[in-house]
C-alpha cells in the first residue's frame, strides 16, 4: 500500500526528473531492485509503471532481500510489515546500504541498538519515515513551540481511527496478535516526541508507558488480536513538572466512514490551546455511488494527491512524498556534496537530523516496546501493567498489578 502510495510516484518523477540541489548538483535516481514475498506485484509493478520506473530486478521468496542487497545499490527503502523491518533493515546495512525504513522503525530498542550500531560501523545514514513532521500543521505546531509561542505543553489527547477494511483486508495476512496502536499510534508518539520533548533542549523527557484495549471483533475476546487502543504517555520536565497524552487508535472504524482515517488531535499549554482536525481540512465533496467507499467526504489533499496542475501536467503530490524525497537528497548530499574527504562529516551532519535519524527514534520505539509488552500481559490475564522509563532498574522497567518482581524490558539507558 505505502509503496504504491509514495515511493512508486516519486521514483517515477527521480527517474524522469533527477534530483537536484546546489550542493551536490543533479543525481541521476533509478529504482534498481524489489523484493517482496511473492513476487507478484513486483511484476504487475512491470507491467503497469514499467515505461515510468525503467527496468528492476524483481526478486522473491525467502531470499528475497538477500538476493536484493548483491545489487550495487546506494540505498534500501524497508516497506514491510512492521515486525519484518528489522530483519531487511539489518541485512540491507550490513551490505553498506542507506536505509529507509517505515514507520515505526523497529519494535525493541534491542534492534534499534543493532541496526544504529551497523550504520555506525559501515559508515551510512539509517532512518525513519514519519509523514506527520512534515504536514505543514504540525510543522507550525512545531515552529510555535520552538519560538515560544506556545510555552510548556501540559497534556494532550490524539485519535487516529483506520476502517475496518485495514484489519479485515489490507492487513489480514500478518494481523495475528498485533494491535493498532504499534502501526498508527506510533505517528503521534513521534510527533509528540519530536515537537515537545527529545529534540528540544529543556523539552519534557518520556518517562511512564500505560495502554488498554478492546478485543473481540478482528480475533477473540479473549485472544492476542486488538481491536482498538488507548495509550496513555508521561513526560516529565526536568523541574518535576509532568505532561500526559492520550491516544486513541482503532482499525475496526467502519468502512463508509466519511474519511479514509480519522485524525484529531488537541494539545493544552500553558499559555494556549491547540486543536485540530487532520481529516476536516476544509473540503468536504460528495459524488454519486463514489462517495464514501471508493472516494471519502472529506479527504487530505496535503498528504498525498493526484492532480492536474494549473499548467495541465499531471502531478502527484504532497508531504508523504516530501519526506521521503527528503532523505534521497540527504543520501545525494552524504554521496555527492563535497570532496570524498568530507564525506564523513557530512555524513555526521545527515545522522544527526533528528527528524529521520534512527538514533533520535529511541523514545519513539521505547513507547512501541511498552505498548507490545502491556497489551502482550493483558492477554495472558494481567491487565493495567505500567512501564517505567530510565528509573533506578533499567531503562525500560514494566510493573504488573499485585506482582512484586518487575520485568526489565530494556536494562539499558532508553
Ligand atoms: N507512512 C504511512 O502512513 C504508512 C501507511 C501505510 C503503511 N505504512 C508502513 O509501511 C509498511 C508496509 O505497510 P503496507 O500497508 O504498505 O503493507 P502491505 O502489506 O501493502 O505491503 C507489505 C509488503 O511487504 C512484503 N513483504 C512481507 N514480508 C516480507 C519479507 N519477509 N521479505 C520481503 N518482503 C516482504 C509483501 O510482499 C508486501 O509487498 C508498514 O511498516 C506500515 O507501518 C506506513
Amino acid at each position: 500500500m505505502i509503496f504504491e502510495e509514495t515511493y512508486r510516484p516519486l521514483l517515477a518523477q527521480l527517474r524522469a526528473e533527477g534530483l537536484y540541489r546546489r550542493n551536490f548538483g543533479c543525481v541521476e535516481v533509478e529504482l534498481a531492485a524489489v523484493a517482496s514475498r511473492t513476487g507478484v506485484r513486483g511484476e504487475k509493478l512491470r507491467e503497469t509503471h514499467g515505461d515510468r520506473l525503467g527496468s528492476f530486478l524483481n526478486c522473491s521468496g525467502d531470499s528475497s532481500i538477500e538476493r536484493l542487497v548483491t545489487e550495487p545499490l546506494d540505498l534500501v527503502c524497508v516497506a514491510t510489515p512492521d515486525d519484518r523491518h528489522f530483519a531487511a533493515a539489518r541485512r540491507a546495512l550490513q551490505a553498506g546500504k542507506h536505509v529507509l525504513i517505515e514507520k515505526p522503525s523497529v519494535l525493541r530498542l534491542q534492534e534499534l541498538d543493532e541496526l544504529q550500531s551497523l550504520a555506525r560501523q559501515r559508515g551510512v545514514l539509517a532512518k525513519v519515515v514519519y509523514h506527520k513532521l512534515a504536514d505543514p500543521d504540525h510543522k507550525k505546531l512545531r515552529t510555535h513551540v520552538v519560538d515560544g509561542t506556545l510555552r510548556h505543553i501540559n497534556n494532550g489527547y490524539c485519535s487516529l481511527l483506520e476502517p475496518k477494511q485495514i484489519s479485515g483486508q489490507q492487513f489480514a495476512e500478518w494481523i495475528d496478535g498485533r494491535n493498532p496502536g504499534t502501526y498508527v499510534a506510533v505517528h503521534y508518539i513521534k510527533l509528540i516526541d519530536f515537537t515537545f520533548g527529545s529534540s528540544l533542549p529543556g523539552g519534557a523527557r518520556l518517562a511512564r508507558i500505560g495502554a488498554t484495549g478492546q478485543r473481540g471483533l478482528v480475533g477473540p475476546a479473549e485472544g492476542s488480536t486488538w481491536d482498538s487502543v488507548q495509550l496513555q504517555l508521561i513526560y516529565r520536565y526536568s523541574d518535576g513538572r509532568e505532561a500526559a497524552f492520550d491516544i486513541h487508535t482503532s482499525w475496526v472504524t467502519p468502512d463508509n466512514f466519511p474519511g479514509y482515517v480519522e485524525q484529531e488531535v488537541q494539545f493544552r499549554f500553558d499559555n494556549g490551546v491547540w486543536s485540530a482536525h487532520q481529516r476536516k481540512r476544509g473540503v468536504e465533496v460528495t459524488v454519486e455511488e463514489r462517495t464514501p467507499i471508493s472516494m471519502k467526504y472529506t479527504p487530505n489533499h496535503h498528504y498525498n494527491a493526484a492532480f492536474v496542475e494549473p499548467w495541465n501536467e499531471r502531478s502527484q503530490r504532497g508531504y508523504g512524498l516530501e519526506v521521503i524525497r527528503r532523505f534521497f537528497e540527504e543520501v545525494a548530499f552524504v554521496e555527492f556534496g563535497g570532496p570524498a574527504d568530507e564525506r564523513t562529516h557530512r555524513l555526521r551532519e545527515m545522522s544527526d537530523l533528528a527528524y529521520n535519524d534512527l538514533s533520535a527514534d529511541r523514545p519513539t520505539v521505547a513507547a512501541v516496546q511498552a505498548l507490545e509488552a502491556i497489551l502482550q500481559r493483558h492477554a495472558a490475564g494481567q491487565p493495567g501493567c505500567m512501564v517505567s522509563v530510565n528509573d533506578s532498574l533499567g531503562g525500560l522497567v514494566l510493573r504488573a498489578p499485585g506482582a512484586v518482581e518487575p520485568a526489565i524490558l530494556y536494562p539499558n539507558p532508553v
